[in-house]
């Protein structure tokens, strides 16, 4: 075992971790930390564009893009997070584009813009242009420019090692002197283990798709970072809500930018209609993901899918010229034909929704400092990007606020995290920081195998997508909960069959499981008990938004297998079954049901709200 010293580490080396580390490095020493090479981070999937109200090709203001992002939140957004990314979106775009980021450009040289769902003029009036991009690649250029920049600044990278545990002091649930002292990472081509000592933790590890069969994510968002957080006594904020973005290729899951709708591209159902003039009159199209994603749902359920099967819905953009769909939606594109055999120019393509993005994650405050409950910081610790719940996005995330949010709260972790090294001393490591990774290691080593690593996985896959997907009932969330809790009984039998310590992808993917399992759980445990429906989370058997009883953010705890006594105060008996739990970690807070036979413990947390009052949210 090896170990290293740094003021600050950062865990992933995505968007929001480089852009963290290009504040945190001119500070304090810091090192950057991923399981991949950083240009392969998941950043580099993102299409269509980061949002700013630039007003450079219409009018728009920073406060117009706050309401649309509170709006489009389903009002579970805190307001005052969301005013702080639509102000500094600005300077987030313009610092980008000084690091030499190759936007698209107007005929007069200013940063083009272009249209996306749920981003309006004047509170919903009509679609906006506020997203910049480049084609649709704009993730991956956001990507490379961090890099390039990182590089040029000496950042120091340690590639390829997997973090699998975070070092805190104490137990942030009981002592609230806890704080970060370091991370333990496997190097993936040694198999070596190394322990980083350090006085700030950065998280940006992005988020957790994979606990989705048909998803646009990576193989590798296996939510590491909510996992490693969550199992060291860190609560998950608002997890239930995941985003399913309405234009996954049919079948297979992979990304069509909604760019394409934002150039005029129209969805249609089997009949040639563009259904969503029924369901969104005002935006139609250009509504938010969640209810465009569930009125395609919707359009296959009511028998009007196209294809063999009727199970997908057609995206339309061959009234685009191909000039115009060659130089704007080039890659999109190109997937079409590769993947489908299907000429955009001519053809519609066929689209489904596919599990995009954790509007849930590690919550923080907008410092970036991880919460520990409901209102105290665990000193030391961050989080930023997907991987955080600031909560920016509530229920519902608006489309190019995503490379938004990495690049505004990237800056604020990097600036929060290094200014919190110059106070700080670096803190003694246990001499068996490592123990417990070692031992998880050494037992999937170890493991009888009598239990398949990608059997578990495709089975928990396709038990999400059928029971915890657009639309949720108790009854699916109930059998999901149970192929869940059974499937955790199955992976402790796993083993691997290669023994090896170099690039041992099968263990790593065995450990990536555990974090899949654990967080699947959590989603379920608090889609079953969100008895309303909100943004990403619809419960046909509680159809309508309940703001008296769930305007509040969902707080997961998990509970050490030590503590789960049967029938305790804030435990239940039986998967699944609801009763009210005695205890409650907030003050003033009513308590919540809970549910025994999981390892899961719900709270509650109010919403901030400024300046918007809830409204009915209609487009
Ligand atoms: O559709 C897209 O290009 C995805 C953007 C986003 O998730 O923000």
């Amino acid at each position: 075992m090896q170990t290293h010293s740094y003021d600050v580490v950062i865990v992933g080396a995505g968007g929001a971790g480089m852009r963290a580390a290009l504040e945190a490095s001119p500070r304090a020493r810091t090192a950057v930390v991923s399981k991949l090479y950083p240009t392969r981070s998941h950043t580099g999937a993102a299409q269509g564009g980061m949002c700013a109200a630039l007003a450079n090709v219409e009018d728009d203001n920073w406060e117009w893009h706050t309401f649309d992002t509170v709006k489009g939140g389903d009002y579970l957004v805190d307001q005052d997070a969301a005013e702080i990314m639509a102000k500094e979106a600005i300077d987030a775009v313009l610092d980008l584009e000084r690091m030499g980021l190759p936007f698209n450009r107007t005929p007069e040289g200013r940063i083009d813009q272009r249209r996306f769902g749920g981003h309006t003029r004047n509170h919903g009036e009509a679609p906006v242009r506020r997203a910049c991009y480049a084609a649709d690649r704009t993730g991956h250029m956001i990507l490379q420019t961090l890099y390039q920049q990182c590089v040029k600044q000496d950042v120091e990278f340690f590639n390829e090692f997997y973090v699998l545990d975070v070092v805190l002091t104490g137990d942030p649930a009981t002592d609230p002197g806890a704080r970060a002292a370091g991370v333990v990472a496997y190097e993936l081509a040694t198999g070596e283990l190394h322990v980083i000592r350090a006085k700030s933790v950065v998280f940006a590890t992005g988020g957790a798709g994979k606990v989705y069969k048909t998803t646009s994510n990576a193989h590798t968002l296996t939510g590491d970072g909510m996992a490693v957080a969550y199992r060291r006594g860190i609560p998950l904020e608002d997890m239930e809500f995941f985003q399913f973005h309405p234009t996954g290729l049919a079948g297979l899951g992979i990304l069509l930018s909604e760019a394409a709708r934002g150039e005029g591209a129209i969805l249609r159902n089997a009949s040639g209609e563009r259904f969503m003039e029924r369901y969104a009159p005002t935006i139609k199209d250009l509504a938010p993901r969640d209810i465009v994603a569930r009125s395609m749902a919707n359009e296959v359920r009511e028998g009007r899918g196209a294809g063999p099967n009727k199970d997908y819905v057609l995206l339309d953009l061959t009234h685009l010229e191909p000039a115009h769909i060659d130089a704007k939606l080039p890659d999109i594109t190109e997937f079409a034909r590769t993947y489908l055999g299907v000429e955009p120019y001519t053809e519609p393509v066929p689209v489904y929704p596919t599990a995009h993005y954790a509007m849930g994650g590690i919550p923080t405050n907008v410092r970036t400092e991880v919460l520990r409950n409901n209102t105290d910081v665990v000193p030391g610790l961050f989080a930023a990007g997907e991987v955080a719940c600031v909560s920016v996005h509530g229920s519902n995330r608006l489309g190019t606020n995503s490379l938004l949010d990495i690049n505004v709260f990237g800056k604020r972790a990097g600036i929060a995290a290094a200014e919190y090294a110059q106070t700080a001393t670096l803190e003694e490591m246990p001499e068996d920081a490592a123990h417990d990774v070692g031992v998880a290691i050494a037992s999937i080593r170890a493991g009888a195998g009598t239990e398949n690593v990608a059997k578990i996985r495709r089975e928990l896959q396709e038990t999400m997508d059928a029971n915890a997907q657009v639309f949720r009932t108790k009854e699916s969330l109930t059998t999901v909960l149970a192929d869940i809790e059974a499937l955790r009984e199955r992976y402790a039998r796993v083993g691997v069959s290669d023994r090896g310590s170099v690039y041992n992808t099968e263990l790593v993917e065995a450990l990536e499981l555990g974090f899949l399992l654990e967080l699947a759980e959590v989603v379920v445990v608090g889609a079953l008990a969100r008895e309303e429906s909100r943004g990403g989370h619809f419960r046909e058997d509680f159809p309508n938004r309940d703001d008296e009883k769930f305007m509040l953010h969902t707080m997961a705890y998990r509970v050490p297998p030590t503590a789960r006594v049967a029938g305790e105060a804030g435990e239940v008996v039986g998967a699944g079954e609801i009763v009210e739990a005695g205890a409650s970690a907030g003050e003033g807070t009513p308590p919540r049901p809970t549910f025994e036979g999981t390892s899961v413990r719900l709270d509650y947390k109010p919403v901030t709200v400024t300046r918007y009052q809830p409204m009915e949210r209609k487009y």
